[in-house]
């Protein structure tokens, strides 16, 4: 329902309230419908700070203020809203019956603070109350701010970028921790600088290396994470309206994202380009000489072919950068299972303007962010990209539907439930 926030109607002036002193003790935890004991939907009148069901379970607030003439403004406990209800009877609902001035905002505080431990109004508006916090209060104090915009649909244009870290659940390797490619060709190659096997230079010298690595890395077999199907539900809402995306496994689109939504900065394994003069190779057909460990060689210039995945040394996809300009009208970025180690897609976090939420979520501290900066809209999750997209579901009140949804029919074989 689309409603005008007022800072105040007539009955705010005429309403006694219930003292403020009092109401940051009441045992809101036992609250329930003074008539039928219900617990679901409360309200809590302001008056006499006693609570009843509203209009989606018995409507006993209505009954309350037939009984009671001057008890008419009530704040809701599920979203901690605050509602005249005379206005609401006067035929105004979506018109501004709902209120937020300087006095009933103290109210709601003071259940915020019972609620989450903390205040959530945006950051800015609370300096002194923040600078009073220590870290961990902080990051709970940013991370319910950041759940309670995301859960009432407050982003509409967010974007993601991401990288192998959310993969890695489903059995894939990335390339820079203690598990990852890197180490293992390093070890394997006797080199000290890895990435060089993703360059030009070096598969134009020795194509059948990267060949093998595509080989090994046998992309095809994998699955999509809890993590694509967190994104794909971010983007179905309408949250998010652009993914970047670092990784070449596709499992974005095998998760059912919509291929014009995602830019595959680093392009897709499974087809074939010439690395000379560009010339497309079916993607079967790339994935037959991938297999056999033969080289490709370009029937009209006589170069080796590569799986059309951009190397060091090769520009990136218009696509890519047409896209990154959006960035800057986005109201929300959030970065997963990335180190931002490589340009030029580790600066689009940057992009971001200052008013954007930036929401970091990974195993390790990354990039250029200011970790200690409690002003910024800025949030980082740390530990296993599932598990917090698992948390984030619940936090929303979403994840019955997203488990319906993807959980039951995909049996997400790799994931540990009892982690
Ligand atoms: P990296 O391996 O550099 O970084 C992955 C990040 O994800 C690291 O910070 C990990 O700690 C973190 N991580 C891993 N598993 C995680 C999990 N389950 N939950 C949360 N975090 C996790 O991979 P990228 O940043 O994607 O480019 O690498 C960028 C580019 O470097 C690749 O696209 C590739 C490579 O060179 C090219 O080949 C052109
Ligand atoms: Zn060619």
């Amino acid at each position: 329902m689309l409603v005008t926030t007022k800072n105040d109607c007539p009955h705010v002036k005429t309403t006694q309230f219930f003292p403020i002193e009092e109401f940051i003790y009441l045992p809101f935890q036992s609250f329930k419908c003074e008539f039928c004991n219900e617990k679901r939907e409360l309200w809590i009148c302001l008056t006499c700070a006693k609570s009843f069901c509203g209009r989606y379970i018995n409507k006993h607030f209505f009954e309350h203020i037939k009984q009671n003439n001057n008890h008419i403004l009530c704040l809701s406990m599920l979203d901690l809203s605050v509602w005249c209800y005379k206005c609401i009877t006067n035929g105004f609902l979506d018109v501004g019956s709902y209120i937020n001035s300087p006095i009933t905002s103290k109210y709601v505080n003071a259940y915020s603070d019972f609620k989450f431990g903390y205040n959530f109004m945006p950051p800015t508006n609370q300096i002194s109350k923040l600078i009073k916090m220590n870290s961990q209060q902080c990051h709970n104090f940013k991370y319910y701010n950041f759940i309670e915009l995301l859960k009432n649909r407050q982003f509409r244009n967010g974007v993601l970028m991401v990288g192998a870290g959310i993969s890695t659940s489903a059995g894939i390797p990335d390339f820079r921790s203690e598990k990852g490619i890197f180490k293992e060709i390093k070890e394997k190659y006797k080199v000290k600088h890895p990435e060089e096997f993703f360059s030009k230079k070096k598969f134009i010298e020795k194509p059948k290396i990267l060949y093998d690595i595509i080989k090994q890395l046998n992309l095809k077999k994998y699955n999509p994470t809890i993590t694509h199907y967190f994104m794909k539900y971010l983007v179905d809402k309408g949250i998010i309206k652009i993914i970047f995306t670092q990784n070449i496994d596709g499992l974005e689109l095998k998760a059912g994202i919509n291929n014009a939504k995602v830019i595959f900065a680093h392009g897709i394994f499974n087809e074939g380009q010439c690395i000379n003069c560009g010339k497309k190779i079916d993607c079967n057909d790339m994935d037959d000489y991938i297999n056999k460990g033969e080289i490709k060689i370009c029937n009209e210039c006589n170069n080796p072919c590569k799986p059309s995945i951009v190397l060091y040394g090769e520009d990136l996809s218009d696509d890519f950068y047409e896209t990154m300009d959006k960035i800057q009208d986005c109201d929300l970025g959030i970065i997963i299972g990335t180190s931002l180690s490589v340009e030029p897609f580790s600066s689009l976090p940057e992009k971001l303007n200052k008013n954007a939420w930036s929401v970091v979520i990974n195993n390790e501290q990354i990039g250029e962010f200011d970790y200690d900066d409690l002003m910024k809209y800025h949030l980082f999750i740390e530990g296993s990209c599932d598990e917090i997209c698992k948390k984030i579901l619940v936090d929303c009140n979403w994840w019955d539907d997203f488990y319906n949804r993807f959980y039951k029919i995909n049996n997400f074989n790799y994931y540990n439930e009892n982690n």
